[in-house]
């Protein structure tokens, strides 16, 4: 999102505190980074705990966090920040629980940009007669899953959303989905989408294993039918997702 935020011309100068609770993930995005600053014709210079980039009119300071968002304090970004950006993190967490942590990182009329939010449909074609009940046991598995005892999963996080922002009276500013639709030609797929692909298939299995569903082999014979079909680059996957853009009301708790 660093990235993106600055291709997109949205930042170009100031603090930005990139946080995630998975440590591998927080050092490769700074050797990500610097890498990308490269091929871009900017300067990366590499600090205590981040990286600042600098050049083609940009000077961004990167803080890197490796801390789960449960946890956060309005301390961990300095001063209260003007934008918060959440992608692709509120179907993996517990959103009644976490958004007032989260809105009180943010000043009053701050903005919040909370994006690639899952929501409850996952489609494969060709069509395949067990999707129905797969998707369904797929999708009751986010809902049921559980970190340290808690709720951690909503399949249906963007929609819930809009009641959530208003019980936390954010103001919902803008919506839209944001699926990820994803086809090959030529019996290929113009980028990585063959190792995305097989990395959703993946995680399908893993929520899968151990579920009452169908037999072992019932399960095993859609996920062999759908690498087939990714291997011959003819396999389409569209996950349905929703973006919100919201101001930060006067979170009173
Ligand atoms: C689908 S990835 C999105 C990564 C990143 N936000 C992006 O835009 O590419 C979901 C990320 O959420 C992180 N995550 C999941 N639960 C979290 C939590 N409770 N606190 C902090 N990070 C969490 C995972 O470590 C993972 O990197």
């Amino acid at each position: 999102m660093v990235a993106r935020v600055l291709e997109w011309g949205l930042v170009s100068q100031g603090d930005y505190f990139l946080i995630d609770g998975d440590a591998t993930f927080v050092e490769h995005a700074a050797l990500w980074l610097a890498e990308w600053s490269r091929a871009r014709g900017s300067g990366c210079v590499h600090g205590d705990g981040g990286v600042r980039i600098t050049g083609c009119g940009t000077d961004l300071r990167v803080h890197m966090k490796c801390a789960r968002a449960e946890v956060l304090e309005p301390g961990t970004v300095g001063s209260p920040a003007d934008l918060l950006v959440c992608n692709s993190l509120l179907d993996l967490v517990d959103v009644p629980t976490l958004l007032p942590r989260l809105l009180r990182l943010v000043k009053p009329g701050g903005l919040c940009w909370l994006t690639t939010n899952f929501d409850g449909e996952t489609i494969f074609e060709p069509g395949h007669p067990h999707d129905r009940i797969l998707m369904d046991v797929y999708h009751r598995s986010m809902d049921e899953r559980r970190r340290d005892g808690e709720p951690a999963g909503d399949s249906r996080s963007g929609r819930h959303l809009f009641g959530h922002l208003r019980a936390v009276q954010a103001e919902i500013i803008a919506a839209g989905s944001s699926d990820w639709v994803v086809f090959g030609s030529d019996g290929s797929y113009p980028g990585d989408e063959a190792y995305f692909v097989e990395y959703i298939l993946h995680t399908i299995e893993l929520e899968l294993d151990g579920r009452d569903v169908f037999t072992p082999g019932q399960v095993g014979g859609w996920l062999a039918d759908r690498r087939g079909q990714l291997a011959r680059g003819e396999l389409v996957y569209v996950a349905h997702q929703l973006d919100i853009l919201a101001r930060r009301g006067p979170v009173g708790t």
